[in-house]
């Protein structure tokens, strides 16, 4: 196979939802398809193997939730398909969303009785602002869900995602029998606890008569109108407005009987986007570029508590990684050599010698990377599109219990900023203040600091809950305009951002001093002025 074939074979995807819409449960049978796993149940159970060897994931199991994510590979038709599992809990938004960044296209898992919920909205976001193709499974058809014309409106007018069905469902809940493929004009009959079947159709579709023989009168009358209204009325299927995050296809199914999901999978890996050019600050770095190149998304600190090692979760952009190569961390200039890197496959890591564009591999980390390093063979520094800087919506005001111990206070605060478990902030006495997109993050924070770092803190919790960062040339007449509702913080690059109390707050704020510019997020990489 030549290498371009090879690039073309891959493609990686993240699985987004609310929680509970059936995420972890597509999942498995998507590995299950793909021969990854032998058994369903097993990604709950490694999920609960990892709880046992990680220390600090010790909080997961306590609440009951999955604050990490990982990538799991499988081949399927040829294909390699990686799948990058996002953390289910809506505390965790801020890690899921950088995720994003690495992704080829998302799958969306929508609950069929529920429709879109608040965390696929935000994470939905995250991939129409980068043209992040979505492809949606509407989940949970074996039970009663809402009408299906009502969920896919509902991509449109909540999401501004127009779609195009490609499966259709036969009814739902007790009445479910199953769905149209309207690419194939194929019909997938549903019975519960049994193997699927499918119907092949005559040219008159929906109307041939066989189905008269499988399917309920009033399922059958109800898929024909419907059907007819999607051919006449319903978007255009357009390969190249998927490809550009424009039009979601939609699929029908329930994950948990298995139904619907190697449909999906088949359409899915025949319309998903390999691997393609990625936007650096000077251009584009094709996947087929001899150079090497790539950026680090995700770093994990202390994945095995007995080694105290990082692992950085690194994109491949171009070229081809070698064990033992030597590439440039652009941010430093510093030559880095990559003697140890590994696959992140379903957990198990084995160290590899080879990976290209569109692999995922961990490399060991011992403190030099940061999230959103870029390391390259160029002779050039290369700088990929910035990750997003996510406002925090809670602050904390923390403090070392104990000051004869500052040092360990100040390493730990530092390397989890790095991590980007946490953001950062100094104020004006410069006191540690941090800020997260959820309640939980401070409680791992917490954790961590005094697991890993040995550390006790205090935290106060501050009355604030919008943050933006200011432009300005003039900061002491920032400092002016600020009250007890408001506050003034530095983050990592020193940039100024201004704490409100709540919306209102910067309302009134913005109402007051419409010369001062404020922003609601920033780019990791750029600086302000
Ligand atoms: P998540 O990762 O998105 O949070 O969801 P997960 O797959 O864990 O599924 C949440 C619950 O919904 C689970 O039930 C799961 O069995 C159920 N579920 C997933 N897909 C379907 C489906 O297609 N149909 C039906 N009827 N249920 C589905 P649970 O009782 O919370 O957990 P468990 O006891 O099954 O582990």
């Amino acid at each position: 196979m030549s290498n371009i074939d090879k690039i073309n074979s891959r493609t990686i995807f993240g699985i987004i939802s609310h929680p509970d819409a059936g995420k972890t449960t597509l999942t498995e049978k998507l590995l299950l398809h793909g021969g990854a796993i032998r058994e369903a149940g097993t990604v709950k159970a490694r999920r609960n193997a990892k709880f046992a060897t990680s220390d600090w994931m010790e909080i997961e199991k306590q609440r009951g939730i999955s604050v990490t994510s990982s990538v799991m590979q499988f081949e399927y038709k040829g294909k390699v398909i990686s799948i990058m599992d996002t953390p289910g809990h809506n505390d965790f938004g801020e890690d899921t969303y950088r995720i994003l960044t690495s992704v080829d296209s998302a799958v969306m898992v929508i609950d069929g009785a529920k429709g879109i919920e608040a965390q696929t909205r935000k994470l939905f976001a995250v991939c129409s602002m980068r043209g992040i193709p979505v492809f949606t499974f509407i989940n949970k058809l074996d039970r009663e869900t809402r009408d299906a014309f009502e969920l896919v409106e509902e991509l449109e007018n909540v999401l501004g995602l127009p779609s195009v069905p490609v499966t259709w469902p036969i009814g739902s809940g007790l009445n479910f029998q199953g769905v149209y493929d309207l690419l194939r004009n194929e019909v997938i009959l549903y019975k519960a606890g049994q193997p699927s079947k499918t119907l092949k159709l005559s040219d008159d579709g929906v109307f041939d008569p066989l189905l008269e023989d499988y399917i309920a009168g009033y399922n059958l009358e109800t898929l024909r109108d419907e059907i007819e209204l999607i051919q006449g009325a319903g978007n255009e299927f357009d390969l190249d407005a998927i490809a550009h995050g424009k039009l979601s296809p939609v699929f029908f199914g329930s994950a948990l009987a298995d139904f619907g999901v190697t449909s999906f999978l088949d359409h899915f890996l025949d319309m998903a986007p390999p691997p393609g050019p990625r936007k650096t600050t000077d251009g584009y770095v094709y996947p087929t570029d001899e150079e090497f190149s790539g950026f680090i998304f995700k770093i994990q600190a202390n994945m095995n508590p007995a080694h105290r090692d990082r692992l950085a979760f690194f994109r491949i952009c171009s070229g081809t990684f070698q064990r033992g190569m030597t590439v440039t961390l652009s941010r430093t200039g510093k030559q880095m050599k990559l003697s140890q890197a590994t696959e992140l496959m379903a957990n198990e890591k084995e160290n590899i010698d080879t990976a290209i564009a569109g692999d995922i591999i961990g490399i060991y980390d011992t403190g030099n990377y940061q999230i959103g390093d870029t390391l390259t063979t160029c002779k050039q520094p290369l700088f990929f599109e910035p990750l997003p800087t996510f406002p925090p919506e809670l602050f904390c005001l923390v403090t070392p219990k104990n000051t004869m111990k500052a040092k360990h206070f100040q390493k730990g605060v530092d390397q989890l900023a790095q991590e980007g478990a946490i953001q950062v902030y100094r104020n004006e006495y410069n006191e540690v203040v941090i800020g997260a997109v959820g309640q939980l993050q401070f409680e791992v924070f917490e954790y961590r600091l005094k697991n890993e770092y040995n550390s006790d803190i205090r935290m106060d919790r501050l009355d604030f809950s919008v943050a933006r960062w200011v432009e300005t040339d003039d900061l002491e007449a920032v400092k002016d305009t600020l009250d007890s509702r408001s506050m003034l913080v530095f983050d990592h690059f020193q940039r100024p951002i201004i704490l409100f109390a709540n919306q209102f707050t910067l309302n009134y704020y913005m109402e007051r001093h419409s010369d001062i510019r404020l922003c609601e997020a920033l780019d990791v990489n750029s600086t302000l002025g």
